[in-house]
């Protein structure tokens, strides 16, 4: 009776928390940081200049479209040189265009990569490290949702090898340059990894290497959901070994919010259109989606923070499986082997 009752006020208080968050999502309420759900990436960056430094450099990835792309226009209106390793050279020169379009002074530099593969990762972290550039900044944003089972031409699920393992091997191949660059210019380097609130929709027995490389029965939201909660586990790893080398270099995950990008488009069907019908009052638009990436990629209130997971420009929670240590070390673990096996095969 009396474990019924406090179970009952237990549901009772997350209903009510839950609640809570989802009017002050709503209403746009300001968190913390001074922002909330309706700030933009050009508000949150609106007086950068008298923080950011001159002649930041950052990779983006995934800058031809939505998030990425809205992530690389405000950041390069800040001054940063902008570094898009794309699997579309057209649309990225469309991009830069459009970009220099506004801020006529922007770097941007454009190289053919194509994430879901080993070899194309590594040729563009070979020729980027080749222009002998500082690297301040890495986001790990390009993502795919994808409906049927496909695999990468290195024979793993297409969605793991995008989201997921692309950009473990780019911050592998990247992360001494980041260190080296913040050691000697003495301003902290940063690492965003793009994840989704979806990530808590994995439950720890579903979440099994082998079967993410090679599923049996595909679920193309399930592999999204998992991809994104290793999104998560990479940075709180990454941030560990950092802390444990006393790097200048910081790494957090962000939800970006619900945005109709590409992404989104992609998940086509009657149910799904009308949940997002119904739930257009949750959506974002995309200049308010990019804004948490630029806030944690730029502002002075994010400095020293790492390993953190960041929504509506506030440090928020993520799940308890996303915050298990030891889940973060076997997954970087299991990964370091796989890719190290491949990247031998591929030069052997
Ligand atoms: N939109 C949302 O509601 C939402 C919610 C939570 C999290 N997110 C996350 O936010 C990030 C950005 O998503 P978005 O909504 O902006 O999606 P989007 O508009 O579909 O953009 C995805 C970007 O990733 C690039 N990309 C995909 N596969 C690639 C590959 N193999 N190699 C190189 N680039 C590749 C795409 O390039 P192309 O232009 O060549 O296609 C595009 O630039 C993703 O990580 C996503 O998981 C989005």
């Amino acid at each position: 009776m009396y474990i019924r009752a406090a179970s009952l006020a237990v549901q009772d208080s997350k209903k009510a928390a839950l609640m809570k968050a989802t009017l002050k999502y709503l209403a746009g309420i300001a968190g913390p940081s001074g922002y909330g759900s309706k700030a933009t990436a050009d508000e949150v960056t609106e007086d950068s200049a008298s923080f950011v430094p001159p002649c930041l450099t950052a990779i983006i990835t995934g800058a031809t479209s939505g998030i990425g792309f809205e992530t690389a226009r405000v950041l390069a209106k800040r001054g940063v040189r902008i570094v898009i390793p794309a699997r579309n050279l057209k649309k990225a020169a469309e991009v830069k265009g459009i970009i220099q379009q506004e801020s006529p002074e922007a770097e941007i530099i454009v190289f053919e990569t194509d994430l879901s593969s080993f070899a194309s990762v590594k040729r563009f972290c070979a020729g980027f490290l080749d222009l002998g550039l500082p690297l301040n900044i890495l986001i790990n944003n390009a993502g795919i949702f994808s409906q049927n089972l496909e695999f990468s031409e290195d024979k793993i699920e297409m969605t793991f090898a995008t989201n997921y393992l692309g950009h473990y091997l780019l911050t592998e191949l990247l992360l001494e340059k980041m260190i080296e660059t913040a050691s000697e210019t003495r301003i902290q380097g940063r690492i965003i990894n793009l994840s989704s609130v979806i990530h808590s929709w994995v439950k720890r027995d579903a979440f099994c290497f082998k079967q993410m490389l090679n599923p049996k029965n595909y679920d193309g939201t399930r592999a999204y959901a998992q991809s994104k909660l290793a999104n998560i586990l990479h940075a709180k790893e990454i941030a560990r070994q950092l802390k444990a080398r006393n790097a200048r270099v910081t790494i957090n995950a962000v939800h970006p919010g619900i945005v109709k990008t590409g992404i989104i488009r992609a998940h086509k069907g009657i149910i799904t259109d009308s949940l997002f019908f119904i739930a257009s009052k949750l959506l974002k638009s995309i200049p308010q989606g990019a804004s948490t990436t630029c806030y944690v990629a730029l502002s002075p209130q994010t400095d020293g923070m790492s390993g953190k997971y960041f929504e509506d420009c506030n440090e928020s929670t993520c799940s308890a499986l996303a915050s298990d240590e030891c889940e973060a070390q076997k997954l970087w673990r299991q990964t370091r082997a796989l890719i190290h096996r491949r990247l031998y095969q591929l030069t052997a």
